[in-house]
């Protein structure tokens, strides 16, 4: 589990960095690349804690096996910054956030209280990474003056083949900024 994570976190540097470097003609304000270097300063930082835990533990990132779900994520949305925004921060990073509080009880039911304490940090520092995905996702929608969970809906449909399903952490997400209109009418059993 702890080398899935760190492989999630080492594609995340690359996927905050490609944002900055291929969408660096949009029109945009810098804030906006500094938004995504802060991120992929973060996921950084994830990578490490994650990596020196399966150094404790005797293990190494890279003895296992992994997949490039992530990365088919870009090329996917390579076209469109919108769409880019929409699947990345919005779907993927979000799913992170559902998905954490269990991994967290877990982690203390069979007493690895080091682990649960690094997935502590990147809980909540990806509240941020979601939160900067949804405020430029809107800022994008605003310019375009079209309605943000609409466009979302339609971006998911187009660019994502995986599916969006609950249990969502409606909370955390609220926190980040990416209400229920956004989500609740994307999951199948919502239908
Ligand atoms: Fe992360
Ligand atoms: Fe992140």
């Amino acid at each position: 589990m702890i080398h899935a994570l760190a492989h999630i976190e080492l594609n995340a540097i690359d996927l905050a960095l490609d944002i900055v470097a291929r969408f660096c003609g949009q029109p945009v304000p810098r804030s906006f690349f500094d938004g995504w270097m802060m991120v992929a300063t973060d996921e950084a930082r994830h990578f490490g804690l994650l990596s020196d835990r399966l150094s404790a533990l005797g293990s190494r990132y890279g003895a296992m096996p992994a997949h490039d779900g992530l990365w088919q994520a870009v090329d996917a949305t390579a076209h469109d910054l919108a769409a880019r925004l929409a699947i990345v921060p919005l779907i993927l990073e979000a799913r992170g956030l559902d998905v954490t509080p269990s991994l967290l009880s877990k982690l203390h039911e069979v007493g690895d209280l080091e682990t649960a304490e690094i997935l502590d940090v990147i809980y909540n520092d990806e509240k941020r990474h979601v939160a900067v995905g949804a405020k430029w996702f809107r800022f994008l929608c605003a310019r375009q003056r079209i309605d943000p969970a609409r466009r979302f809906g339609e971006l998911v449909r187009e660019c994502f083949r995986g599916e969006v399903k609950p249990p969502f952490n409606d909370r955390a997400r609220a926190e980040a900024g990416l209400t229920p209109t956004f989500y609740r009418s994307l999951s199948s059993l919502s239908q």
